[in-house]
């Protein structure tokens, strides 16, 4: 009940401050940049652009509470099993936690497990890095190909992509995800099988393109190998099945296992980082780790009004509650963060993407809005037009990084005088006066200018949050990834959902097993809807005539 009055209040106060822009917020409150925003270690974020005031945070944070926020944030972390459905602890702030740090699961610390696969991970990685691991022909590897979709694949490629500058040459890696198989003949035409060393990963060994990728890229190897001997030296599994891995040919010893409490696409910090150890070495890697801790103690430790993911999922809920926006913005202004928003559409939208609350009720309300995003930049010269002057309300996170790796300092500050240029103009706007003022500039006819002036005005109160990031670096990286694992979090409890289970996944696989043996059946199919008897028969036609033709 405290929940439903917390809301009722925000609703109170939504319809006072709907209609208030936010550059009437600006000019009445000359601290605002300073009242919102925060400063944690190397990350800002300001919030000032977002159609707030301090009474809208203070009854965010009271829903927070009310929705005990907090502990059920300490139920998280200290291992129980809070992802029902399932029957799992939720532990991926275990993965990266202090050595001396105990966290049970079923009355058992966890801590040691995690370390010694860490370890693993770590000689391996040397072995490999030093080209002391080598392969059937006794060379070193100089390609590594990570076979593994989703959560095996979103989180190593947008990390291995983000820290480029920290790898080495002469380590060059790929990711296959897809099981089109345009994606893996096209990397594996330019491998040599004697260097390559194949990382597959599924935490079940069953996804069906995960292992069809990883049979093809087993067969290519063979082909020039010869002995299923070699297999040992080629390919290694991070899984948490190791009879499958074993079938599949996999030296035990040379599997990376992880539990049953780290989600797919919350594993990156699990060996599923595999990749990213190799890729950045073992010391950075830490470094990826203790960023996301540092992160974790922030999240744990600091006050609901000065918590980070916790200001963050308090605005998105604001709006998608209130304003009820259909979608949210991520754009980052850093070519190296450019596979960001697709590893956060998986975070979010599959963790939070539910329509039935804990106690099994459908609900009257809603719940995550759909997250995309794009390098800003880029999206400036495309979908930055809707963002501006569109129908649609999106809330937008714009992330930037103030130190470049790159040398061309110049382009840098173009970027970074974009990204704070874009929200600006989103929050201010240009309203009729000023937008006339503009058109008289450039135009004498009167009749112009009273063709072109609807046109050219921009409504703005768009909201914005920005992410300033000293740098990207492996500990900041670490610690922007666990801020929105922590935001997506904070959302599932104010929308009273299990954030930490996909059941939305499995009915379209289960028909797709049924009708993958249909698309070569001899006779026509009659027992799906006809919409998809009439596909598949369609498809199978024209598969067939496609082979006689050819
Ligand atoms: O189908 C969704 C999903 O289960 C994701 O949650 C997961 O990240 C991905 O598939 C891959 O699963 P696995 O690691 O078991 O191959």
């Amino acid at each position: 009940m405290e929940y439903e009055s917390a809301l009722e209040a925000l609703q109170l106060h939504y319809n006072e401050i709907q209609s208030t822009h936010m550059r009437d917020l600006f000019a009445q409150d000359e601290h605002r940049f300073d009242r919102f925003s925060l400063e944690f270690d190397g990350l800002l974020l300001d919030y000032s652009k977002n159609r707030i005031n301090e009474d809208t945070l203070s009854l965010l944070t009271g829903l927070a509470r009310a929705a005990q926020v907090e502990n059920w944030r300490d139920a998280m972390f200290s291992g129980k099993k809070i992802n029902f459905t399932e029957d799992r602890a939720v532990l991926h702030a275990a993965l990266r936690a202090e050595d001396n740090e105990s966290v049970e699961v079923d009355g058992q610390d966890v801590g040691p497990d995690v370390h010694a696969v860490l370890d693993h991970m770590t000689e391996f990685s040397e072995q490999v890095r030093s080209g002391k691991w080598t392969g059937y022909t006794g060379r070193a590897s100089t390609d590594i190909v990570n076979i593994g979709i989703g959560g095996s694949d979103l989180g190593p490629k947008m990390v291995c992509e983000a820290l480029q500058p920290y790898q080495p040459d002469g380590l060059n890696l790929h990711f296959v995800s897809n099981v089109d198989g345009t994606q893996i003949e096209g990397i594996l035409e330019g491998l040599d099988p004697s260097t390559t060393l194949f990382i597959i990963v599924s935490k079940t060994f069953t996804t069906q393109e995960t292992i069809t990728n990883a049979n093809t890229a087993r067969h290519w190897f063979l082909e020039q190998a010869q002995s299923e001997e070699q297999v040992k030296k080629h390919f290694v599994a991070v899984s948490t099945n190791r009879k499958l891995v074993e079938d599949f040919g996999i030296s035990t010893d040379n599997m990376f296992g992880f539990w049953d409490w780290v989600g797919g696409r919350y594993s990156l910090w699990s060996a599923v980082g595999l990749s990213i150890m190799l890729a950045i070495g073992p010391g950075q890697y830490r470094q990826l780790l203790a960023g996301a801790r540092a992160m974790d103690e922030h999240f744990r430790t600091q006050p609901l009004a000065e918590n980070m993911p916790v200001i963050l999922a308090l605005i998105g809920f604001w709006y998608r509650q209130f304003y009820q926006t259909g979608s949210h913005a991520v754009l980052p202004y850093d070519y190296l963060l450019k596979h960001l928003p697709a590893y956060l559409q998986q975070a979010d939208m599959e963790s939070n993407g539910k329509s039935t609350d804990r106690e099994g009720n459908r609900v009257d309300y809603l719940t995550a809005s759909v997250l995309w995003g794009d390098s800003g930049i880029n999206g400036q010269h495309s979908f930055y037009q809707l963002l501006h002057q569109g129908t649609q309300l999106v809330p937008i996170d714009f992330i930037a990084s103030i130190n470049t790796h790159s040398q061309l300092k110049q382009h840098h500050n173009i970027m970074i005088s974009n990204v704070l240029a874009q929200g600006e103009a989103l929050m201010l706007g240009r309203n009729e006066a000023e937008t006339r003022q503009i058109l008289a500039q450039r135009h004498d006819n009167h009749e112009t200018i009273e063709l072109l002036l609807p046109h050219m005005i921009f409504e703005g109160n768009r909201p914005s949050n920005t992410l300033l990031l000293d740098a990207i670096t492996p500990y900041r990286l670490g610690m922007l990834i666990a801020m929105y694992e922590h935001k997506i979090f904070v959302e599932g409890i104010l929308w009273n959902i299990n954030s930490y289970d996909q059941w939305g996944v499995e009915l379209g696989k289960q028909l797709a097993g049924q009708i993958l043996p249909q698309l070569s059946a001899e006779q026509p199919i009659t027992d799906h809807d006809q919409s998809t008897n009439g596909l598949i028969n369609h498809y199978r036609q024209h598969l067939e005539k496609q082979s006689h033709s050819n």
